[in-house]
């Protein structure tokens, strides 16, 4: 068993020409979902992580369950008008749409090594904005981790291109 083969594939979601790579058959799974964190957290231990920030939604479930593992606390980069306390913003594309997100200001202290984390990377826009978020509050990103990369969309290159290190564990042309 692979990991890449417990991702299902849907074709032509959410819209027309997009081949949606379906993260909860292996968040489902059982040793699928353990084994992607386990393999996270031994990349990251003893890496001084204090945070890993995860983006909504999907983000959310593989960083919780990472930072608990790694002992960090968790903070969560929401999509416009859902956290309670002051943020700050940053506006960005996706593959198919326009969309913000959002970052309580006091989630991050200055200095503070962080871990950004996502189920997937395509276009790179969601998280180029927010590690733009995450610098402004002077957070120190260690790396950006993600399940899976469609290498195609160029989103790795664009993060490397800004001089972030990116990490994944399946790709899917
Ligand atoms: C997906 C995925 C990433 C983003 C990647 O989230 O979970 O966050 O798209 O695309 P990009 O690299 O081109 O920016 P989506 O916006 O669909 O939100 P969801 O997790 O709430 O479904
Ligand atoms: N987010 C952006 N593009 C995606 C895709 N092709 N599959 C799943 N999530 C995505």
């Amino acid at each position: 068993m692979t990991l890449k083969s417990l991702i299902r594939t849907i074709p032509h979601y959410p819209k027309e020409g997009v081949q949606f790579r379906d993260v909860t058959t292996l968040m489902k799974n059982p040793e699928g979902f353990r084994r992607a964190i386990d393999l996270l957290g031994e990349r990251y231990r003893d890496q001084g992580i204090r945070i890993v920030a995860g983006i909504e939604s999907r983000g959310f479930i593989v960083g919780a369950a990472l930072a608990h593992h790694l002992g960090a606390g968790f903070v969560p980069i929401r999509k416009k008008g859902k956290l309670p306390a002051p943020v700050i913003h940053e506006d960005y594309e996706l593959e198919y749409g326009l969309d913000r997100i959002e970052v309580h200001v006091d989630a991050i202290g200055k200095g503070e090594r962080v871990l950004l984390v996502d189920d997937l990377i395509a276009t790179g826009g969601t998280a180029e904005a927010a590690l733009k978020l995450i610098g402004t509050l002077g957070g120190v990103v260690v790396e950006t981790a993600f399940l899976v990369d469609l290498p195609d969309l160029g989103g790795r290159r664009r993060l490397e291109a800004l001089g972030h290190k990116v990490f994944t564990l399946t790709e899917f042309e």
